[in-house]
């Protein structure tokens, strides 16, 4: 199979997780893309979706799938999104697409929130893929040299301006053992809207696809 049949695969095994009459939160990416082709079968049976970007939003309407401001929600029983990478702990670096802050502020409010991943995506420690993290533009070059300061290798993302209006840069050479208090300690630098690690709010539920099918792996009880 190649990896983007694996995406595929991942993604149809969320459809079990969209309950009849719920709004569903949407993530962002080729593995989401692939979310959201299938949902357009069930359309009709579903309260509406929140997208976590605006490119999202423009596939989900051209399915013709209701769409519905994260304000007018009362309750997201469950956000189905992509990721960078997943780590054992099912902590998560998300931003490749550049949709993270959305993709954040979706994920928090969901009462669940089922990862779709193809096997390439799981890692025994997070940090292979550089960090993606949305800076607003003025603050760039301190950010950079903050982000130094931790040990890492930062690049502007060139020609790149998030839905928000913001840059990222991402971070290369980090090595994430405490992804938790890294995420933190970022969220901390002026400038920083958010970084691309999500730890604090992991996933719930990862289904990861492999060729010879799809694992469903849930995170223990802390
Ligand atoms: C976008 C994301 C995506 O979930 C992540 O980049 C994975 O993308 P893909 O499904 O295309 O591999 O965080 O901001």
């Amino acid at each position: 199979m190649t990896q983007d049949e694996l995406k595929r695969a991942a993604a149809l095994a969320a459809l079990a997780y969209v309950a009849d009459g719920i709004v569903v939160g949407v993530g962002t990416g080729s593995t989401a893309n692939h979310f959201i082709d299938g949902l357009a079968a069930r359309k009709d049976r579903i309260a509406g979706a929140v997208a976590s970007s605006e490119a999202s939003a423009q596939r989900l309407a051209a399915h013709g799938i209701p769409l519905l401001e994260l304000n007018d929600v009362d309750r997201l029983p469950v956000y189905v999104d992509g990721a960078d990478e997943i780590d054992g702990g099912m902590s998560m670096i998300k931003g490749g697409g550049g949709a993270l802050t959305r993709e954040k502020i979706v994920a928090a409010v969901a009462d669940v929130f089922v990862c779709i991943c193809d096997d390439s995506k799981r890692v025994s420690v997070l940090g292979g893929f550089p960090l993606p993290v949305e800076v607003i533009p003025m603050a760039r070059r301190y950010v950079m040299a903050r982000l130094t300061a931790l040990g890492g290798l930062p690049r502007l993302r060139d020609g790149f301006i998030t839905d928000n209006g913001h840059c990222i840069i991402d971070v290369a050479g980090l090595s994430i053992t405490d992804p938790c208090d890294l995420e933190c300690t970022i969220n901390q630098i002026p400038g920083v809207v958010t970084n691309g690690l999500f730890a604090q709010r992991g996933a719930d539920v990862l289904l990861l696809a492999r060729p010879d099918g799809v694992m469903t792996i849930t995170r223990s009880p802390t």
